[in-house]
């Protein structure tokens, strides 16, 4: 059996989890990172310091490096392109082309294909013209959503209370232009109610197969207080994604979903993430990402029993209708370990103790391994996980394991899978 070099771009503890899983199949042979971080460092897998958007860089690395397979994980370089301008140079490349990965690139995009399908999503109105908004928003009333178009770092949603808030929110994105060039259109939506879950699938642009369910967990503090965060915590299966939501969900979510895709012409494949919204009117569709969700990938690929490096070249060759995806019945808990200060300023440079004393699996999102060290170099720093039989068991462990790691000002969330 020949074995595949892979190349993973991207450095987060979702690639962690991803280079993890990869390792773990008998058909991967040697891993590469770019760029990589200390965990992926310490796991083997050489690190090469080209940032995840570089596309001209991660090209020339690929040349130099032939691997037999390069996974594009973060969501930039995918909305650049670099799935695309890979393949171009003969690479296999696991993630949607450009055209496809509008489909998180642009709200505006994604609001219209589910308008245009009847894919269920809160109501909205699109804008390029500040007082058009203003006035929308105060015919409206509160509470109300706004959405700056582009990519905006998962910070260019607003859930505005009061009509002022929201017209505060179209005064930075519009005219401050905070997120830049994502600021030229926005989406104002209808606010929905209802508890959340998220739902990764695995998809070739035929066959969706969905990955278990999940949830994260966005504010810093406990009990959803304090700013929003990359993630604070994530635990899998999400207990509201019964099988009758999950009917649901394939008949007119997740199949209506890829089959518009291809009939837009923008055939999608790689992994496509679905937030969803239980609300009483049924689920609908809060977003779309077109990769793995980080941190929700570090208690959904350890559940997986199936060889990934077998589903990742069905998902890019078109043949996934072939593959039998297996997850384990058990529940998963990720706890993350944050520097000091973060989702604001943090110092970062401390030395991290204890990793090998945790029983589970500490997936690292920002560190650096020095001299044979291993120092925090981010803002989410690590995500500590365990697999219990239910939830309650995975936290337990996990909170365990918290216990025995230490860097200077880290702190977690103490209610992550909690209230579930
Ligand atoms: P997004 O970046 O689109 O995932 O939005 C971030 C968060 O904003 C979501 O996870 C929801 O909690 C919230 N959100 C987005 N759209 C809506 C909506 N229409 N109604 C209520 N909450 C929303
Ligand atoms: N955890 C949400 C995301 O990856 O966008």
């Amino acid at each position: 059996m020949d074995k595949l070099n892979i190349l993973v771009v991207g450095g987060g503890g979702r690639e962690h989890a991803v280079i993890k899983k990869l390792m773990e199949s008998p058909k991967a042979g040697k891993i590469y990172a770019a760029p990589g971080n200390g965990g992926i460092a310490l796991d083997g897998a050489e690190c090469f310091p080209v940032k995840a958007t570089d596309i001209d860089g991660m090209v020339a690395l690929a040349e130099k490096l032939q691997p037999d397979l390069v996974v594009v994980t973060p969501d930039d370089p995918l909305v650049l392109g670099m799935v695309d301008v890979l393949e171009s140079k003969g690479f296999k490349a696991f993630g949607p082309h450009k055209n496809a990965a509008i489909i998180e690139g642009s709200k505006m995009f994604s609001k219209n294909l589910m308008k245009k399908y009847g894919i269920p999503t809160a109501e909205f109105e699109v804008f390029n013209d500040y007082e058009k908004a203003v006035a929308y928003v105060k015919e409206k009333g509160a509470p109300i959503v706004v959405k700056a178009d582009g990519l905006a770092l998962g910070k260019g949603v607003v859930v505005a209370q009061t009509v002022e808030e929201a017209i505060e929110a179209l005064d930075s994105i519009m005219l401050d232009k905070k997120f830049g060039a994502s600021g030229s259109n926005v989406v104002i939506e209808e606010c929905l109610f209802g508890r959340e879950m998220s739902v990764l699938a695995f998809t070739d642009g035929k066959v969706v197969k969905p990955m278990v369910s999940a949830q994260d967990h966005k504010r810093v503090f406990d009990d959803d207080k304090g700013p929003n965060t990359g993630g604070m915590g994530t635990y899998a299966p999400s207990p509201i994604y019964t099988p009758d939501v999950a009917d649901y969900c394939m008949k007119n979510i997740f199949l209506p979903t890829v089959n518009a895709m291809n009939s837009e012409g923008r055939t999608f494949k790689g992994v496509l993430y679905f937030g969803l919204m239980k609300t009483k009117k049924g689920v609908k569709v809060i977003e779309y990402n077109a990769r793995f969700g980080d941190p929700e990938t570090q208690v959904v690929l350890p559940l997986l029993e199936s060889d990934l490096v077998d589903i990742m070249v069905a998902c890019a060759d078109g043949n996934l209708e072939n593959i039998d995806i297996k997850w384990a019945d058990k529940a998963a808990v990720c706890v993350v370990l944050a520097s000091g200060g973060y989702p604001g300023s943090y110092e970062s440079g401390f030395e991290i103790t204890g990793l090998e004393n945790a029983a589970g699996t500490v997936y690292h999102a920002g560190t650096k391994l020095v001299d044979g060290k291993i120092l925090t170099a981010g803002g989410r720093v690590l995500g500590v996980t365990n697999i219990g039989k239910d939830l309650a068991d995975a936290r337990d462990k996990s909170y365990k394991d918290v216990e025995k790691i230490s860097f200077q000002g880290a702190f977690c969330r103490k209610d992550i899978a909690k209230n579930v």
